[in-house]
């Protein structure tokens, strides 16, 4: 499976924070927010990724992740130019995709949750369809919304609905089969000129052959989209890091479990982020490990 993130928008609703760089590289606790999906990529054990970003902002995560070789992953870059929505990440990456399946995730989507890991790997490998990924909000309206019957299958789906019929959001993870790029391109611009991911989802969803998992309750989708929300996750990131003692989307920790480097080169990637506490757990991670 490959994977895309995308990283475009304007992030105008965090201004002026965004007006001179991406919003997924502003920071969620103490690491900019592109490593929370790039983790949730890596821990459903995928390799090659794409990112997609305006050309403005492309250099700087570059910059920030290179090739991946670091990671042991490989990365490459596209830009979106213009905000002609989601799906045209489909086309954007069509090269990239290959024959393969992909799995989609938004650059600004930050997901924690125990067993995570589980859920990702069991609904990643032969994937027919697509899988969404659905999460209880008390704000549904502003969201892709599904509708679950008793039995757990997908009834409906809607986007930002005036009267949502369920409070089960659609998360910005999704994953695809190769029919993702033909059914994207077939896909109408929307009232708003965008090219709906619910769109793509719904025909899927027509074929019968779209599902969605519930994550359940006490698992972390956190928004990021406003100030506050910025504020809210950085905390909720640092008091569970502090806490336990853990790393929540540590690239480098994802890396080394998944068996993508060894801890040679963990504590080497940890030696380049310097006297942070970032680089301290990385370099610590890597001792336990080896020992
Ligand atoms: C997009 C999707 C929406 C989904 C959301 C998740 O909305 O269109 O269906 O629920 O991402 O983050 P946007 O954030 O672009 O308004």
């Amino acid at each position: 499976m490959k994977g895309i993130i995308l990283a475009g928008g304007t992030g105008s609703r965090l201004g002026p924070m965004t007006a001179a760089i991406s919003k997924q590289l502003l920071p969620v606790g103490d690491k900019p927010m592109i490593f929370y999906p790039l983790s949730v990529l890596m821990l459903s054990g995928i390799r090659e990724v794409l990112i997609i970003s305006l050309p403005r902002d492309v250099p700087l995560f570059r910059q920030l992740l290179g090739d991946g070789s670091q990671f042991g992953i490989h990365l490459d870059y596209a830009e979106q130019p213009h905000p002609n929505g989601l799906a045209e990440a489909f086309l954007i990456g069509e090269e990239h995709i290959g024959d393969d399946s992909v799995a989609l995730v938004l650059g600004d989507n930050v997901f924690h949750g125990p067993g995570f890991q589980r859920v990702l790997e069991k609904h990643s490998t032969a994937v027919k369809g697509c899988v969404l990924f659905g999460y209880r909000v008390s704000d549904p309206e502003r969201y892709g919304v599904g509708e679950l019957d008793d039995t757990g299958r997908l009834l409906s789906l809607e986007e930002k609905p005036a009267r949502p019929r369920s409070d089960l959001a659609v998360t910005g993870l999704y994953f695809y089969d190769n029919d993702v790029v033909d059914i994207a391109r077939r896909v109408r611009p929307s009232a708003r000129g965008e090219l709906e991911i619910t769109d793509v989802n719904r025909a899927y969803l027509e074929r019968g052959l779209a599902k969605m998992v519930d994550l359940g309750r006490g698992f972390a989708w956190l928004d990021t989209g406003t100030p506050e929300a910025l504020l809210e996750a950085s905390q909720y990131v640092r008091t569970l890091e502090q806490r336990q003692d853990v790393g929540i989307a540590c690239l480098e920790e994802v890396a080394l479990r998944m068996g993508f480097i060894d801890t040679e080169a963990c504590l080497a990637a940890g030696r380049r982020y310097g006297n942070s506490r970032y680089g301290r757990y990385v370099m610590e991670i890597a001792r336990e490990l080896r020992d």
